[in-house]
């Protein structure tokens, strides 16, 4: 099955990362705004993170502009209907994607794949309220999209094997190197990054070292190409908080249950980077660890 055509729904920084990745190798982009809100707005953020590429070097005016040109932007699901895949990257509620999935059921053809870019939720339960249930799967991106190699291409339980052959040729298509995950809580990547992430926090909160010297150590000592608490931050620290609550809620187990540093900075508002504070203050260049969890050995 060739997939021609390619609808995303949500165009926050997933989303669009999503949309320019597609977009570059040549295939038809819709993609839809979730939530109210400029589409303007949305297709600005694409062109300039494009023309940066662009000033860098990194990429001509004219794959530029066919990759912009290759993006339709709607605020309207309907016009995913003409689609051969449907990638879904809004919000991190279970509710809201399952509703999502049985308005998709109604708009799109019955090949039509639908998938979803969940970081930690069940796949099979978004899959359970589907007609369709073989054309529904998981296809896990990371940030930065155009950047990291990997799509975890999530088998859930009904999903058919003409489904994930689907979908592992398409990623490889637009440049990715994909790997087969069954349906489990986090998949791997978030099933083993979010407790090393969490780890992080309960090694700071016991004064085991400062978030710079517990960040170089793993850089260094390790070959992560950012320190935990640089990831989480650009991760976003509400997403890492969700992560951990719903890998919490299927395991149980004390190793992957928040700390209360990383609860109260989502409570406070400090996001990381988006919000230009949390484990690192980002208003000031060079970022700083932020002074208000400076532990006392430091
Ligand atoms: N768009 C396009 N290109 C980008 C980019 C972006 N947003 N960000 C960086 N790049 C490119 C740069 O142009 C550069 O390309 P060249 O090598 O061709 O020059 C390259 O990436 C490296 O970038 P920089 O030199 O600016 O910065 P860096 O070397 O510090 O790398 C990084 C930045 C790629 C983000 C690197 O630090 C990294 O890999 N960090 C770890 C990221 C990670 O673990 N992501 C997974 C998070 S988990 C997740 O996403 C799952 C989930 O469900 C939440």
């Amino acid at each position: 099955m060739e997939i021609k055509k390619v609808g995303i729904i949500g165009t926050g920084t997933m989303g669009l990362g999503v949309a320019q990745v597609i977009a570059t190798a040549g295939i038809d982009v819709v993609a839809v705004k979730a939530t109210p809100g400029s589409l303007d707005r949305a297709r600005n953020t694409l062109v300039t993170g494009l023309a940066k590429l662009v000033e860098r070097g990194k990429m001509d005016e004219g794959t530029k502009n066919s990759i912009v040109d290759r993006v339709t932007f709607s605020a309207s699901e309907q016009d995913v209907a003409p689609c051969d895949l449907v990638i879904e990257s809004v919000i991190e509620d279970i509710t809201t994607k399952k509703a999502l999935f049985q308005r998709l059921e109604q708009i799109v053809a019955k090949e039509c794949i639908l998938a979803t870019n969940t970081s930690t939720l069940s796949v099979t339960e978004m899959m359970a309220v589907c007609t369709e249930r073989v054309r529904v799967a998981g296809l896990h991106f990371f940030n930065p999209v155009p950047v990291m190699r990997l799509i975890e291409v999530i088998h859930a339980f009904e999903t058919s094997s003409k489904t994930v052959t689907a979908l592992m040729e398409f990623s490889r298509k637009v440049g990715k190197d994909p790997v087969l995950v069954q349906d489990t809580t986090g998949f791997i990547v978030n099933r083993l990054l979010t407790p090393y992430m969490l780890e992080a926090v309960r090694l700071l909160e016991h004064g085991t070292g400062t978030i710079d010297a517990i960040d170089h150590a793993l850089m260094t000592g390790a070959s992560m190409p950012m320190g935990p608490f640089s990831l989480a931050d650009y991760i976003g620290l509400d997403v890492v908080l969700a992560m951990s609550n719903n890998i919490y809620q299927d395991v149980r187990q004390q190793y992957c249950s928040a700390p209360h540093t990383l609860i109260r900075l989502v409570q406070l508002g400090y996001l990381g980077r988006k919000t230009n504070k949390g484990f690192y203050d980002y208003s000031k260049k060079p970022a700083i660890p932020n002074p208000q969890l400076r532990h006392p050995v430091a």
